[in-house]
């Protein structure tokens, strides 16, 4: 979420058997999703139950279990391939969001995309008739690299839905019952996670909520943005067939989060097989740390080139991945100067290779550099220096 914040029908398929050939029709010029992305669908983490972030997920169920009994249905199998207008228009994302653009969402064609929240599935949640619910999944954004993003990581969306009595029996208004008791759930979740830590409420902008919160915890020395949460817009009740309900929601981070809670510094290996991370975690315990173990060499290659009117850093950052896979780190602009005659901007971008399993070879790194330096200039149509 490095950019502004990002906000997001049936589904095609189920999850499990998607290839690209099931989602993208032959080449589709308004498919923007490389092969890379596509061999992240299926995978699943959230699944695996000695995976931090299946642990995460179900500490959190653990949680609402105890404040609500049976309330509280669970969804984690929601395919990631969905329409446009369930990503934004049944959250109310404006037409000229920026969330909406190629540049930041993967579209499979112009009416479907790879989620790039779990807040997509809200609309459909209510008109399926569900009040109170979890769901997880893996979403996938269009973004720079470094050691804290990934183009694909998972989100928990909670909703629950209130009917008019409730609030009259409290004789308070609406908004301010719906906003005490999320507020209350909230900040008892993060003390179930994180322990006693300070909290604080920031407002912000979501285009679903109305109030809208972040919550943010005091741990490791530092501010932490926790979750996005509000009060859920009318007219998303209102279209879901249910007028005269309220409700809250919110959607939080889970790699973030569990990057915090088990000391894990690199987001790439959420994705490892390597025992010495897999076997480091086990169903059940919150409370472990993280032992880094020894890191392979990084090796470094700096690309120099003209940059033109479209390009674009998420577009570079996606070619780079769509080379490299796994094996870059992290892509850093290091340098930008506009030639004063000529009007014309350079970027340099050191990319960082290295691979969490292995020593890599100077030959192989070559030989995926000059990869990237073709594909730069014949895709982005730069002029390399
Ligand atoms: N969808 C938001 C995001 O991806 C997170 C979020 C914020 C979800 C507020 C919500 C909410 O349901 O109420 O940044």
């Amino acid at each position: 979420m490095r950019t502004t914040r990002r906000f997001h029908i049936s589904a095609v398929a189920q999850t499990q058997s998607l290839t690209k050939e099931d989602v993208v029709k032959e080449d589709d010029p308004s498919n923007n999703v490389s092969d890379a992305i596509f061999s992240k669908l299926g995978i699943n983490l959230h699944h695996r139950p000695n995976h931090p972030l299946c642990i995460l997920k179900e500490a959190i169920y653990e949680y609402f279990e105890g404040r609500e009994p049976g309330k509280f249905q669970k969804f984690d199998k929601e395919p990631p391939v969905v329409t446009v207008k369930a990503n934004f228009d049944e959250v109310l994302v404006p037409a000229n969001h920026i969330s909406r653009s190629y540049n930041d969402t993967y579209y499979v064609n112009k009416e479907t995309v790879l989620r790039c929240h779990t807040s997509a599935h809200q609309a459909q949640k209510l008109r399926e008739g569900h009040s109170h619910f979890l769901l997880t999944g893996d979403v996938y954004r269009r973004d720079a690299i470094d050691a804290t993003h990934y183009p694909v990581f998972h989100q928990m969306e909670g909703v629950k839905v209130f009917s008019n009595d409730e609030w009259v029996d409290a004789g308070l208004s609406s908004v301010n019952y719906i906003e005490k008791d999320l507020k209350e759930c909230l900040e008892g979740l993060a003390r179930h996670l994180f322990g006693d830590v300070q909290m604080r409420w920031c407002d912000c902008y979501f285009p679903f909520t109305d109030p809208s919160f972040e919550l943010e915890i005091f741990f490791n020395g530092k501010w932490l943005e926790v979750l996005g949460c509000g009060v859920m817009e009318r007219q998303i009740l209102r279209n879901t067939g249910r007028p005269d309900d309220r409700a809250w929601a919110f959607g939080l981070g889970l790699e973030r989060l569990a990057m915090v809670l088990f000391d894990i510094p690199d987001i790439r290996l959420f994705w490892t097989d390597d025992k010495r991370f897999t076997e480091q975690f086990s169903a059940g315990e919150l409370r472990q740390k993280f032992k880094p173990f020894s890191k392979y060499p990084p090796c470094y290659k700096d690309i120099a080139f003209w940059v033109n009117d479209h390009f674009t850093e998420n577009n570079f950052c996606e070619l780079v991945r769509g080379e490299a896979g796994d094996l870059v780190e992290e892509v850093q602009l290091i340098d930008e100067f506009t030639n004063k005659k000529t009007g014309r901007t350079s970027n340099c971008f050191r990319i960082t290779y290295r691979s969490m399993e292995r020593s890599l070879t100077n030959e192989e790194i070559d030989a995926i550099q000059e990869k990237v330096r073709e594909q730069t200039a014949s895709k982005l149509k730069v002029e390399l220096r």
